[in-house]
């Protein structure tokens, strides 16, 4: 047992990791000398085992305790040199503006959330590769009705299982009949999206985002859309002075239909939401299409039209974005250039909130 003194000696004295592990291999390793003596007990006579047995044991672990100190010893040491190295300079200046923005479209869908969860609205979502039947029949345009043609629909060249024509949607409304289908009454959804038609300039791109809203319940009528309109679009542009006029209008969905204006008043030659439109310096603007849910639709849904009644409104998204935040270019919206990003777009944090303010820039 010679050894058991130089080699705790030597481990004391090991000044790195792999020095300790190659103490650790010559002595308990396979080959090493603990090793050794443990197997040399076999060929003992049971006196001298039993004599020597327990010192051999008792080397193994002096060895085995110094080996486990001196590893914990270099790697604290080692733990603390790295720290040292590595203390943060509060002195340095702050990093430059964060980087990567929210989308205004985002930015606004997440206000539209809020203030219509707040209204006991809860967000539906429905296919962007939609059949016709979804977009088209079961909103009351059969396959001969002149809407359909104004839509300036992409369809895909082949059919669904079903026979149904697809197509990518071009408004959400469809998301009413899917909601309906699948909820039943009563019913309060909004459903925010993509859509795409086939046009494109300086004020239509092929794909942009409308949201819809669903009401059906009993007893409802023109005056809980008016309602809902109003106390919408005061939350979203965070005015009281907005003023609604409804006139009457045709949508296949809807029966009666309703546009729906809004006041502005022109500053520095802009049109700011806000004040009444039959002002010296306003006008008004359409900013939704609304109605009384067509019976025809309600049925499509699934419901008996003669209990249920409802509302609905569909609106461009990207729109409420440039009249809200002041862009004047839809098609920037969409060309992912960052400093358009850096200009319009939101910190992670401006999350709206009603409370906080919808529409606050931090
Ligand atoms: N779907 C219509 C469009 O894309 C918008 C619309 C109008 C939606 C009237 C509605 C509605 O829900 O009631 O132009």
């Amino acid at each position: 047992m010679e050894q058991l003194e130089p080699t705790l000696a030597a481990i004391a004295a090991a000044d790195t990791i792999e020095a300790v592990e190659a103490l650790r291999v010559s002595a308990l390793g396979k080959q090493g000398w603990v090793s050794t003596l443990l197997k040399s007990l076999g060929g003992m006579s049971p006196e001298e085992r039993t004599s020597t047995g327990p010192r051999i044991h008792a080397a193994r672990e002096a060895v085995t305790a110094a080996l486990g100190e001196r590893r914990n010893a270099l790697e604290s040491a080692a733990l603390e040199a790295k720290l040292a190295a590595e203390t943060a300079d509060l002195s340095l200046p702050a990093p430059a503006a964060p980087r990567g923005s929210v989308h205004p479209v985002s930015q606004v869908m997440d206000e539209l959330a809020e203030i219509f969860a707040d209204m006991g609205f809860a967000v539906a979502t429905g296919p962007e590769i939609e059949d016709d039947w979804h977009n088209f029949t079961a909103l009351n345009m059969p396959e001969t009705h002149p809407a359909r043609a104004m839509h300036d629909t992409f369809y895909f060249p082949d059919k669904d299982a079903e026979g149904r024509s697809m197509l990518l949607r071009t408004h959400t409304s469809p998301v009413q009949i899917r909601s309906m289908l699948s909820q039943g009454a009563p019913l309060r959804v909004i459903a925010p999206g993509r859509v795409y038609r086939s046009d494109s300039d300086a004020t239509h791109t092929p794909m942009f985002h409308q949201i819809e809203g669903l009401v059906i319940d009993k007893g409802i009528h023109l005056g809980h859309l008016k309602w809902t309109l109003e106390t919408f679009l005061k939350a979203f542009f965070e005015r009281e002075d907005i003023v609604l006029r409804l006139r009457p209008s045709y949508f296949p969905f809807t029966e009666p239909s309703v546009e729906v204006d809004v006041g502005y008043t022109l500053i520095n030659g802009k049109r700011v939401v806000g004040g009444s439109g039959d002002a010296a310096n306003g006008g008004w603007m359409e900013v939704l299409g609304s109605g009384m849910v067509n019976r025809k639709v309600i049925e499509f849904g699934g419901l008996d039209p003669d209990e249920w009644q409802g509302f609905a409104f569909g609106t461009g998204v990207d729109r409420l974005a440039m009249l809200k935040y002041g862009m004047d270019d839809l098609r920037a919206f969409f060309d992912g250039d960052v400093r358009w990003l850096a200009n319009y777009g939101f910190g992670a944090l401006d999350v709206p909130t009603l409370s906080g303010g919808v529409g606050v820039r931090a």
